[in-house]
């Protein structure tokens, strides 16, 4: 962990009530942990927009009996073997699934593969979480 360093910031006193309150109630202890989410955030926004190496998760639910359907996801997940690092597939009851793709690679590569397995019929929710590798935030 690098070194500590402390600096004042100015904020409007409206906005930082408004900052507390949120900070509250998303349970942060301080509002220095509360900033330092909020830097991280905009870092690895700034990753997945550059093209630098990111890491993520895919979440899909879908209903396993839809014809086709789960041959095309497998199709699909074979064609992008170079960006996913792990699939977990999970019955959640008689009809639904929910399989969580983790992804790590190249940011452009995965929003594809997000974009392309959400757009397949039968597909009911799917959701790209943009992360990070950890290693330059
Ligand atoms: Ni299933």
């Amino acid at each position: 962990m690098s070194e500590l360093f402390r600096f004042g910031i100015s904020l409007p006193k409206d906005l930082l009530d408004k900052f507390d309150k949120l900070i509250g109630e998303k349970n942060y202890s301080n509002r220095s942990e509360a900033f330092r989410d909020l830097i991280r955030q905009e870092l690895i926004k700034k990753e997945w927009q550059e093209g630098g190496e990111i890491a993520g998760a895919i979440t899909l639910i879908y209903d396993h009996h839809k014809r086709e359907l789960i041959n095309k996801l497998t199709d699909i997940q074979h064609n992008h073997q170079k960006v996913i690092i792990s699939t977990q597939h999970i019955h959640l009851d008689h009809d639904n699934c929910l399989e969580i793709i983790a992804v790590k690679g190249h940011p452009k590569e995965a929003q594809k593969l997000a974009d392309t397995l959400k757009a397949v019929k039968g597909v009911k929710h799917g959701v790209l979480n943009m992360s990070s590798t950890g290693k330059d935030i």
